[in-house]
């Protein structure tokens, strides 16, 4: 039932682009909002998503949805992240660093910053942040296009690798990690292996928080179309492998009524790919999501989406 996202923290919407992503993920935001959770919708899209359907300026502050009680959005742009993470991480990293070296600090976090990944990595951090410090009951997170899920999994062990990788590189570069760990100890001046030590546990505890299945809940969105089945297949058979999973799937676009030749033909080829994703993941639920004949935007309509994919009556 999509309606279990009412008792999780943290609701992650993954899919390529241009499924449905941000559609799905406002209209469960909606549905958490109106049930009396505190929610906020939070997009690291590079295009500024939710300012279009809710047809108002989103930025990369929270802002509260006007005419709605709980729900609150927030953009975040790689530049905003990028920010926001050299100001958390920045010192801690310098300090590392300069135990070894006297690198210029831009040069070290420069170098560091442009990791890829590091953006996904920080966004899962603030929502780490935002979930402990309980400031929103549920946190919507439209990803960032691209079949990115899987990464995401992965993202807190490569979080502490970057935020290790200065201290890697110079403990390589004087050779033994032992013999490293006395200089170390020997030049700081307050203890860099509390530092790094520090990054391993925030890394350990944001993975055992997306790992939570009490409190994350992973929903996918596709369409009934060769390449999103397709895709689909590959994310779900990778996150089992990895035992991870996902507790969801969205099926958009369904064609409901045709009444011509070219929907009646788009109907018969959807149906082939419906049942193939039935017979392929039956324990795996499903929501099918009618293609409506208007794009999605404005809350009128992002409620009739909310209506649809959680079965609601229409005065509600
Ligand atoms: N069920 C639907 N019926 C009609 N249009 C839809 C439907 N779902 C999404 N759209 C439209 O498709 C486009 C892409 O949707 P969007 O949610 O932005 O995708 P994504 O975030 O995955 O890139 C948008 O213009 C949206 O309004
Ligand atoms: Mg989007």
């Amino acid at each position: 039932m999509l309606g279990d996202i009412l008792g999780k923290r943290l609701i992650m919407v993954g899919g390529k682009g241009g499924v449905g992503k941000t559609t799905c993920a406002s209209a469960m935001a909606l549905f958490c909002a109106e049930r009396g959770k505190s929610t906020l919708l939070l997009s690291s899209d590079p295009t500024p998503s939710l300012s279009d359907i809710f047809e108002i300026e989103i930025g990369p502050t929270v802002r509260r949805i006007p005419k709605t009680l709980n729900l609150y959005a927030q953009e975040i742009s790689s530049e905003v992240i990028l920010k926001r993470w050299r100001e958390r991480f920045g010192g801690e990293i310098y300090e590392v660093v300069r135990a070894f070296t006297d690198l210029d600090e831009d040069f070290v976090l420069q170098y560091i910053g442009s990791a890829p990944g590091i953006e996904e990595e920080y966004m899962l951090y603030y929502i780490y942040e935002l979930t402990t410090k309980g400031t929103f009951d549920i946190i919507v997170w439209d990803t960032a296009p691209a079949g990115h899920t899987l990464k995401l999994l992965k993202l807190p062990t490569l979080f502490l690798k970057h935020l290790e990788g200065a201290t890697r590189f110079y403990l390589q570069l004087m050779g033994y990690v032992e013999k490293a760990k006395e200089a170390v100890k020997l030049k700081a001046k307050r203890g860099i292996l509390e530092i790094v030590d520090g990054w391993r546990r925030l890394s350990e505890e944001i993975e055992s928080f997306i790992k939570d299945k009490g409190k994350v809940s992973y929903v996918l969105v596709t369409i009934p179309e060769a390449l999103g089945v397709k895709q689909t297949e590959r994310i779900l058979s990778e996150l089992k492998g990895n035992g991870l999973w996902v507790n969801h799937l969205i099926v958009n676009q369904v064609i409901t009524e045709a009444d011509c030749p070219f929907h009646q033909r788009k109907k018969e080829m959807q149906k082939g790919y419906l049942s193939y994703l039935r017979n392929r993941f039956p324990s795996l639920p499903l929501t099918l999501l009618r293609a409506l004949p208007e794009e999605v935007k404005g809350m009128e309509r992002i409620k009739e989406v909310q209506r649809l994919l959680f079965g609601l009556a229409k005065s509600s």
